[in-house]
């Protein structure tokens, strides 16, 4: 039942998150106060990344995903897409052996086929690299969109219903199924840095029921104490699911 809607079944309330969301906002800000290019906010973000995957594993999280790319970031001027990209490569090739190492599996998900053959060629390697590993699955959203995610699952199911030749009932657990992360259990705590409180087409269906957690710290700031903050709060709610607190 583990990875059934939360709506339906209630997961057991436990003192470390399975599952943490994170959308990494606020590296241009952070390197604008700096009066350094947006750009060296992205590098310094890696920085930031290494060290959440870090602490998450020690922690005993079992599934942490980072929203590194929105399909609505295409917007950007042409230089930082491309530095995005180039960060990107970079971080898998020098990333993996260390996930490896640590017993982290890496996922990538969003619409891959928008980048170029070298990232696609170096996520499939990445993630056979590390397929056998259980300690933590590490999930990076790469022009990932909630909306395309939700419509991507819809197509998947219209296609085998017309495959199948006959309509096959849509419910809550059929439909999850075809999204892109049918493999993890949904989020327990969405964590969104630099301040804004929106969700900006992340996990839209997956988030229902999420506990959010917003904070001003721009993401190259977010360590180890700011997660400790996060997870503190989590701690202190109570999830009712709808149901009463009783
Ligand atoms: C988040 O930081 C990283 C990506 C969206 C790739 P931003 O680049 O959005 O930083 P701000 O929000 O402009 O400060
Ligand atoms: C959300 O940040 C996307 C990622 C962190 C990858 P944005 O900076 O793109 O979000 P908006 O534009 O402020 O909503
Ligand atoms: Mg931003």
């Amino acid at each position: 039942m583990s990875h059934t809607s939360s709506t339906l079944h209630v997961p057991d309330v436990a003192a470390v998150p399975r599952h943490i969301a994170i959308i990494m906002d606020g590296n241009g800000r952070w390197a604008t106060q700096r009066k350094l290019p947006r750009v060296a906010g992205h590098t310094k973000g890696i920085e930031a990344v290494r060290a959440v995957v870090k602490a998450c594993a020690r922690r005993g999280v079992e599934y942490l995903t980072l929203f590194a790319f929105s399909s609505e970031n295409w917007r950007r001027p042409s230089d930082e897409v491309s530095f995005l990209m180039r960060l990107f490569v970079s971080a898998l090739e020098r990333e993996t052996a260390r996930l490896h190492k640590n017993g982290i599996r890496l996922r990538v998900v969003g619409d891959l086929s928008m980048f170029d053959a070298r990232i696609q060629a170096l996520v499939r390697r990445g993630e056979a690299q590390t397929a056998g590993n259980t300690r933590m699955t590490l999930t990076i959203a790469a022009n990932y969109g909630g909306r395309w995610d939700i419509l991507q699952a819809a197509r998947q199911l219209v296609a085998q219903t017309m495959a199948d030749g006959h309509p096959a009932p849509v419910d809550e657990s059929s439909f999850a199924q075809h999204l892109a992360m049918a493999f993890a259990p949904e989020p327990d705590l969405l964590i969104r840095t630099g301040g804004e409180q929106r969700v900006s087409n992340f996990l839209l269906w997956q988030l229902a029921y999420t506990e959010l957690y917003f904070t001003d710290t721009f993401w190259p700031d977010f360590d180890d104490a700011a997660l400790d903050a996060a997870l503190a709060s989590y701690r202190a709610r109570e999830r009712r699911f709808g149901r009463t607190g009783a």
